[in-house]
């Protein structure tokens, strides 16, 4: 947008109780692929460069203020409790005295309606600035206009009014274009509507849609845009409409990662794909896979089958990812996980790393071409390259009583053997040998065995000797 543009500030409702959802979570807080339903609300509204963000709370506002918290916004809000909750024409009110003297435009949304794009959110103001506009509606046209609230056209086909399912003629309930609840107000102008709203309607509430019958009653403009994606308008109230909107975001991503970034997605019914998450040309992503977060994976890489990728994680170019968990890390190109391995938060893989079946990897950075193949535990090491972890290998890095977490180093071309326990804080140097069993609880230096059992004991002929003496026993 222009810097000429009068300022843009934003109100998102999300006081209601959700009571269709049957939850005991607030239902702005349910996740969709990934992100909570009002993170996706205030990210649309946040990439439309408003100076700040209204919140109107009410119920679980606690739950969701602790949520708002946690999710560290980088541009201004502001929450309004709204109690008791008599409707969104009442909740827009409890802006009303934060934006005294606003002389600007206000994106007013529901806070339930996650799949707006940011894009169609500018497209809205856009054509409020270009027309003067005192309110800008964004419609949609529905072959099942469901619940929503029906726009109703005048003889010109300007927009005179928006009517409540609950309150609609049988003609109204007819019309297949519904109001969005998205709305872009000339502030000065339409603020003098609210002191006007009345609850003299089925639901008994105040109706900020009664606004459009309000401002053309004063002969302001009200202008309409029909959103060209019916889909980005859904409104979450159960939890039917909850997976709808989900399906509905998976499939376009699905869709776009197929067509415009060569992704083979071979079985779209049991993958599930977050927007935020970018594939590279020529990656497979094989069924039963769900990838949410900002996820960065390369190109001629083979996710799954059955694999989950959460959080902040980027893998390179040609690796595997086997039925596998994998969170917050960052895996090089040439790397090989699982099956079944969990690499968990904090992890940092160079190139050519194997991690097998059976492998718990937390807080480690890993050199490159080092194997950690299988049914191990590595957590708060540091990992040379060319190393190999034996199978069952343990860093013993936690103290139960002192609750302290210790860290191992373990040097390059290292190599432990199979069941040893490396018992942190400790220290092993370049290309040292754990022999097989070993509990390692002091430093080793460079190149060095370490061996820590007994001596093996033999005694030949003893089992013939024992069956002997037994079966005199059982005879005698
Ligand atoms: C609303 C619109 C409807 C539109 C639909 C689009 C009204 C009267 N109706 O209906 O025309 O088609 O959205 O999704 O506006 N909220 C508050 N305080 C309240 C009541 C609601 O903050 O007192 C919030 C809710 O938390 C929710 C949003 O406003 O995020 C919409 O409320 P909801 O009850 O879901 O309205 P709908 O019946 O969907
Ligand atoms: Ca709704």
């Amino acid at each position: 947008m222009a810097n000429t543009n009068p300022p843009l500030q934003a109100v998102i409702l999300a006081a209601g109780q959700g009571t269709r959802m049957k939850s005991n979570l607030p239902k702005v807080l349910h996740d969709v692929l990934g992100k909570s339903i009002v993170e996706r609300v205030i990210d649309s509204v946040a990439a439309c460069s408003v100076e700040k963000i209204h919140l109107i709370l009410g119920h679980g506002n606690k739950q969701i203020s602790e949520h708002l918290q946690s999710l560290d916004l980088n541009l201004p809000y502001e929450s309004h409790i709204q109690e008791p909750q008599l409707g969104t024409g009442h909740a827009l009110m409890q802006a009303q005295d934060s934006l005294k003297g606003f002389q600007g435009n206000l994106i007013v949304t529901v806070g339930d309606a996650p799949l707006l794009k940011a894009k169609t959110l500018k497209e809205l103001v856009d054509k409020h600035v270009e027309e003067s506009a005192a309110i800008t509606i964004l419609t949609a046209c529905l072959e099942d206009p469901k619940s929503y609230g029906r726009i109703v056209r005048d003889s010109d086909n300007n927009v005179s009014k928006v009517v409540e399912v609950k309150d609609a003629t049988k003609e109204e309930l007819e019309i297949n274009e519904i109001n969005s609840a998205i709305y872009c107000f000339d502030w000065q102008l339409v603020e003098a509507g609210l002191k006007d709203l009345k609850c003299d309607n089925k639901q008994k509430e105040y109706y900020l849609t009664d606004l459009v019958a309000w401002a053309r009653a004063k002969s302001m403009k009200v202008c309409a845009v029909i959103a060209e994606n019916w889909w980005e308008v859904s409104g979450v109230n159960s939890r039917i409409d909850l997976v709808e909107v989900i399906d509905s975001l998976n499939k376009e991503k699905l869709k776009e990662l197929a067509l415009q970034d060569g992704v083979t997605i071979v079985d779209p019914g049991s993958t599930w794909i977050a927007p935020e998450v970018t594939i590279g040309k020529d990656s497979i992503v094989y069924p039963g896979c769900q990838l949410t977060g900002s996820i960065t994976i390369g190109e001629n890489s083979n996710i799954g089958p059955g694999s989950t990728i959460k959080g902040n994680v980027t893998i390179g170019d040609a690796c595997t990812v086997l039925h596998s968990y994998v969170t917050d890390s960052v895996i090089g190109s040439n790397c090989r996980i699982g099956p079944y391995a969990h690499v968990r938060e904090g992890n940092t893989l160079a190139d050519k790393v194997r991690v097998g079946n059976f492998v718990e990897l937390k807080k480690t950075s890993v050199g490159s071409s080092t194997n950690v193949s299988h049914l191990s535990y590595v957590g708060d090491t540091i990992l040379g390259s060319n190393a190999n972890i034996g199978a069952g290998t343990i860093t013993a890095n936690y103290d139960h009583i002192t609750k302290i977490k210790s860290r191992t180093t373990i040097g390059d071309g290292a190599s432990t053997g199979s069941n040893s326990v490396i018992v942190a804080p400790v220290s092993l140097g370049a290309d040292c040998f754990v022999a097989a069993g070993t509990v390692v609880t002091k430093d080793v230096p460079e190149g060095a065995l370490v061996v820590s059992r007994s001596k093996q004991i033999q005694k030949e002929g003893w089992s013939g000797k024992r069956r002997e003496s037994h079966t005199a026993k059982v005879s005698s």
